[in-house]
């Protein structure tokens, strides 16, 4: 099988990792790809946002399969171009992927699915934001009706900070805010693959999303994950599957926009049961390395099945007894404006370590005719280039031993002003 892998993220090399490693890819390319897909794909230098482009490379390529990683290109319709030049891709729809792309639509499609979320608002305009707000009183939550990447959300106890962040998103261009009434207790993500009529649920896994340890700071893209999670509830992913999964998928269907690809469904358990928190219509970063690290079924089949309408006939997933932790090294500044360009070193050294390996996310190759250490790829040498530059993936017997291997990786690898949190899995690790 060929298979073209859209995105440049840690997300997409996991993708590719996975792919990689199923004995069905014959050839893997990715566009436009990192340094690290690099080592396992032939890149293509293709603006991923440009359906046209990306269907084309597609067709010449004679792709089996596209898979469409990231939300800005399924927003922007590109599952749609490469599935009408007849290309099977793993993607929803640029209608369907509203469902991230407008928090307002997914709230809609909840309401009418009858799925449990948190009661919004809709404001639209500046004089309703502190009605809004004192409806529900303290913790505010107030979400930017867009993407975001995950930074459009502010939750406070201070209402200036909560009435600032609403007037900020209302200013800008077509601007409007969610307002809603906050959920308690811990969040899970469990992503659930779509053919469009059937579902097929994988294994859940917490994401950390505060930029420092204990939950402190603002909210990221995503600074470590876990899985498997030793205290959820038995009989959760069927509870998620059957009170969330499938009447959202058929909601979509009825509407006439199935939605095929992964329906990531971030969780809250909070005292008065399961709520949706949030829906993305892709695979969550870095939730998805630690998610396929515990993968046993290769993975190329799966997502065909669920590319052609075929999830039916799939077997049920085999999944390793095994646990992963992974731990994102950003760059200085992040989640605010970064420093790029600084050296790293350490990757093939945290890769030696047994159960470690490493997937790159914002990195660059820094042509340097002089270097030639352990990272040099043909007189290359690796940078930081974006905000989480790099995700470290420890795998081990139980998440005690994952959570060593991740941060002894971490702790071979060197970048200069660069941050981590030290308290991936570590309450999970210790059964709390
Ligand atoms: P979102 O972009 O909607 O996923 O929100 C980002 C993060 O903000 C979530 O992962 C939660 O940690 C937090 N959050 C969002 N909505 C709520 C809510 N209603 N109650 C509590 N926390 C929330
Ligand atoms: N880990 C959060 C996200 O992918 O949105």
């Amino acid at each position: 099988m060929r298979i073209l892998v859209v995105g440049t993220g840690a997300r997409e090399h996991a993708l590719v990792r996975a792919l990689s490693l199923d004995p069905a890819v014959t050839e893997l390319h990715a566009a436009p790809g990192n340094p690290g897909i690099g080592r396992l794909a032939t890149l293509h230098a293709v603006d991923q946002l440009d359906g046209a482009q990306v269907a084309a490379l597609a067709t010449r390529l004679g792709a089996d399969l596209v898979v469409v990683g990231p939300e800005a290109p399924l927003v922007a319709g590109v599952a749609d171009a490469v599935r009408a030049a007849g290309v099977p891709v793993f993607g929803p729809s640029g209608e369907a992927a509203r469902l991230e792309g407008s928090k307002a639509f997914a709230k809609d499609v909840m309401a009418a699915a009858g799925v449990p979320t948190a009661e919004p608002r809709l404001v639209t305009r500046p004089d309703e934001v502190e009605a809004a707000l004192d409806a529900f009183g303290a913790p505010y939550v107030v979400k930017e009706d867009g993407l975001a990447a995950g930074k459009g959300v502010v939750v406070t106890d201070d209402r200036d900070d909560a009435v600032a962040h609403a007037l900020a998103c209302l200013g800008k261009e077509g601007g409007a805010v969610v307002v809603e009434e906050y959920l308690d207790g811990p969040e899970v993500s469990l992503f659930v693959l779509s053919d469009g009529t059937d579902v097929v649920p994988l294994v859940p896994a917490q994401d950390f999303k505060r930029a420092g340890d204990g939950d402190t700071g603002p909210n990221t893209g995503g600074m470590g994950a876990y899985s498997p999670l030793p205290w959820a509830p038995a009989g959760l992913v069927d509870e998620v599957v059957e009170t969330v999964a499938r009447p959202t998928v058929a909601e979509m269907a009825r509407r006439g926009t199935p939605f095929a690809g992964v329906l990531y469904c971030g969780l809250a358990l909070t005292s008065k049961g399961v709520r949706v928190v949030e829906f993305n219509a892709r695979f969550g970063d870095p939730e998805t390395q630690v998610v396929l690290a515990r993968l046993a079924t290769p993975l190329a089949g799966v997502l065909l099945a669920a590319a052609t309408g075929r999830l039916g006939e799939l077997a049920p997933l085999e999944w390793r007894d095994e646990a992963a932790v992974t731990v994102v090294v950003a760059s200085e500044g992040y989640p605010g404006s970064v420093r790029s360009g600084d050296a790293i070193t350490g990757v093939e050294a945290a890769e030696a370590l047994p159960g470690v390996h490493v997937l790159h996310a914002g990195t660059a190759l820094h042509q340097d005719p002089g270097g030639d250490d352990d990272d040099a790829t043909e007189g290359a040498h690796l940078v930081s280039a974006g905000g989480r530059v790099l995700s470290v993936v420890g795998v081990g017997s139980d998440l005690a031993a994952a959570r060593a291997a991740a941060y002894g990786g971490v702790g071979r690898i060197a970048l200069a002003g660069s941050h981590h949190r030290g308290d991936i899995a570590l309450a999970a690790s210790q059964g709390s």
